[in-house]
């Protein structure tokens, strides 16, 4: 049996295609390949095997999930391919709910109607509210702000809905603030266009294609001023999924969890290890806030590490240390991914 894993050349979906497959469970790919290149298939298949199943295919579309679900036997699906710019979700939310809720639903509707045992679905701290109390827990409030945040946070309730009166069950993962790479360097996070993310437009300074980072805020009512996050390696998520395929949950429950390292992190340290990484300091400015920024957010973990027995492992230097190894190694942005 295998393991569907939806946006699977993606940022987050590569790296779990990967850390699945060294698990020894069989993956089938699905992405449309709209936010990522196919030069990624490759690199992935390299870390897999050469022979690794990559369906081209808009999950939303049901008869391309009839053909994926009819010739694969498939027991389990993680569900990453969405939509997700924050920005553009505020300029085209109609555009977000119809991607990001039909594609949903429309998966749903298959692997019920296929046996499917287990959904997991990738979520995002982004569907708490900005006056959480810290650290946050999965208890906290949820506010989404933006039409992008709504769409995590509906995604949920449609995959805890459909488990609830069909049986399988759904296991939520908010992650928290996602950076690195694979160790080896072939796969990581090459955004299109122009990044808003704190790291990769580090990684853009680093390779001059930026002449320096504008630190968004030096007014914040933390260590040094600038605002605080909780910067997970993307390798502890990936395999934060495979505890999350392999939990004990009651059939027809659903369960939500933090994936996050429970620590915090200013942007001004960030910046002090990127240089640490890359070799040269990162030159910056201090600017203004950023419109929706919040000040700070890191994540309580505790129920992740009690029920999925899973916990970050790897350090701030070891995810940038990562993400340069890749970002120096395809400047250019050949053969990886966004999603
Ligand atoms: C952002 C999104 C969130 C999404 C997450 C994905 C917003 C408001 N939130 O979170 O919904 O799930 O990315 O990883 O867009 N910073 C700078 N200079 C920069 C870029 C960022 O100082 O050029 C600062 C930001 O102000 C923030 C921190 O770095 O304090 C992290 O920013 P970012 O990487 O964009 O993540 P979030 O804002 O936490």
């Amino acid at each position: 049996m295998a393991t569907l894993v939806t946006g699977g050349a993606g940022y987050i979906g590569s790296h779990t295609t990967v850390a699945l497959h060294d698990a020894g469970r069989d993956v089938v790919v699905l992405d449309d390949f709209s936010n990522a290149s196919r030069a990624v298939i490759d690199p992935i298949r390299r870390l897999t095997r050469p022979d690794l199943p990559v369906v081209e295919g808009d999950v939303g579309d049901p008869d391309v999930l009839d053909a994926v679900f009819g010739e694969h036997r498939i027991d389990s699906v993680v569900h990453f391919a969405a939509r997700k710019s924050v920005a553009e979700s505020v300029r085209d939310p109609l555009g977000y709910y119809r991607s990001n809720l039909g594609s949903t639903i429309a998966l749903a509707a298959a692997a019920i109607d296929r046996g499917v045992r287990r959904l997991v679905f990738s979520s995002s701290a982004t569907v708490y509210g900005s006056t959480s109390a810290l650290p946050v827990t999965e208890d906290s409030p949820t506010v989404p702000e933006s039409p992008y945040g709504e769409t995590k946070l509906m995604g949920e309730r449609i995959l805890s809905g459909a488990a609830a009166a069909s049986g399988p069950t759904a296991v939520m993962l908010r992650y928290f603030n996602p950076v690195g790479a694979h160790p080896s360097g072939l796969i990581g996070e090459d955004p299109s266009g122009e990044p808003a993310n704190l790291v990769p437009r580090i990684m853009q300074v680093a390779t001059g294609r930026l002449e320096r980072l504008d630190v968004y805020g030096a007014d914040y009512s933390t260590a040094d001023g600038t605002a605080v996050r909780d910067y997970v390696h993307v390798m502890d998520l990936a395999e934060g999924h495979l505890a999350a395929l392999d939990v004990d949950i009651a059939p027809a429950s659903s369960r939500v969890y933090n994936l996050g390292t429970g620590s915090g992190t200013t942007v001004l340290q960030v910046l002090a290890v990127a240089g640490e990484a890359v070799g040269r300091p990162i030159p910056y400015e201090m600017a203004g806030r950023r419109p929706g920024d919040v000040e700070a957010s890191w994540a309580d973990c505790t129920r992740a590490r009690e029920e999925l027995g899973w916990q970050a492992r790897r350090s701030l230097p070891e995810m940038l240390a990562d993400h340069w190894n890749f970002t120096h190694h395809h400047p250019a942005g050949d053969g990886s991914q966004s999603g």
